[in-house]
């Protein structure tokens, strides 16, 4: 998810051009490009940022201190994340809300506001924002490729969840979500725009790659989601997401049927029907209901023409080669 610009607060100790001298010492030494609205993205350990998004993630590298119980929800945009979110809250404090699911919080909050983002909300409001009151497990999400999230992580165990979605549905997501935010942003553009790469967090196959690298060993305790794969088996999935928490559904809620309940809460029709998601703003600066539109798998076919997907489908099983990671 990205935020727009002129949403987003800065750090109180910044300069001028709303970041600090560290980091733009860091920006001159940096590979830039000029995203899609003119505005200048540099390319960080592999990914693509925009300044205030990147003194963010200056920001989490200082000061952040893992708990080895906790939990981050990783993607790039439009994968699924809000629907990741929503799952994993839902699963990890079922206890707290099972006797009584009308207070449940993902009735009256939008899941980005359950489970912040640590560079897009957390730390771009706050050089130092309070996270030590927060009861464990706490959850939080990124879109920051593993490699960076890794470094700040310093050796906890804490756990990663990373969801991710087939390139052309992304695409075509992503191009609804930002036609929302600004005018003349055309699919052409976000074509262009994924084949070279250079738009915030991307390029979409080093950021997939690098979490499926890191699910692929063992030690590291990465679990890779994928969304069609929610879309298909909902209910393996969701006991795959709870084994790997460390919270498995136990026999009694399998038959009392608290995994399609959870299910049930956190679909795409009742999120997006309830007051909570209909009105009102993230605390990243994003309409609620601007996270929901249509889900499911293939979106991509009403929309590009063959020649874009041929271009993206080539691209992306170049890019994937050799990894053993594919998409239909
Ligand atoms: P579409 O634009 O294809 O409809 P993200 O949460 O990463 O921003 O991704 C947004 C995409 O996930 C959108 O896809 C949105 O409709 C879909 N989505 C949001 N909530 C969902 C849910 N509860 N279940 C399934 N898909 C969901």
């Amino acid at each position: 998810m990205e935020a727009p610009q002129n949403l987003q607060t800065t750090p109180n100790f910044t300069n001028d051009d709303g970041v600090s001298q560290e980091c733009e010492n860091l920006i001159s030494s940096l590979a830039s490009e000029k995203s899609f609205t003119g505005k200048k993205l540099y390319n960080y350990q592999g990914s693509w940022y925009h300044p205030n998004t990147l003194q963010a993630i200056l920001n989490f590298k200082k000061h952040f201190q893992a708990r080895d119980s906790d939990i981050i929800l990783a993607s790039l945009p439009k994968s699924g994340t809000t629907w990741l979110k929503a799952l994993a809250f839902a699963v990890v404090h079922r206890n707290k809300y099972a006797a009584n699911l009308v207070s449940h919080p993902l009735l009256s909050d939008n899941p980005h506001n359950l489970v912040r983002f640590l560079e897009l909300d957390l730390y771009v409001k706050n050089q130092r924002p309070d996270l030590e009151e927060l009861p464990s497990p706490r959850l939080f999400a990124t879109h920051m490729p593993f490699q960076t999230l890794h470094e700040s992580l310093r050796d906890s165990p804490c756990k990663v969840v990373y969801v991710c979605r087939n390139v052309k549905d992304v695409l075509v997501s992503r191009w609804h979500f930002r036609s929302k935010l600004v005018s003349n942003y055309s699919l052409e553009d976000t074509v262009d725009e994924f084949i070279k790469g250079a738009y915030s967090f991307g390029p979409f196959h080093d950021q997939v790659l690098s979490y499926w690298k890191e699910s692929l060993v063992n030690s590291n305790p990465v679990l890779f989601m994928r969304y069609e794969e929610m879309i298909e088996k909902p209910v393996a999935q969701v006991m795959r997401l709870a084994d790997f928490l460390g919270c498995s559904f136990t026999d009694e809620e399998k038959q009392a049927g608290t995994v399609e309940k959870i299910l049930d809460l956190c679909s795409l029709g009742n999120l997006s029907s309830l007051e909570a998601n209909k009105t009102g703003t993230s605390t990243c600066g994003i309409a609620h209901h601007a996270f929901f539109r249509k889900g499911g798998v293939g979106d991509w076919k009403n929309h590009l023409t063959d020649g874009m997907a041929r271009k993206l489908d080539e691209m992306i099983e170049k890019k994937l080669e050799g990894s053993g990671l594919k998409f239909e």
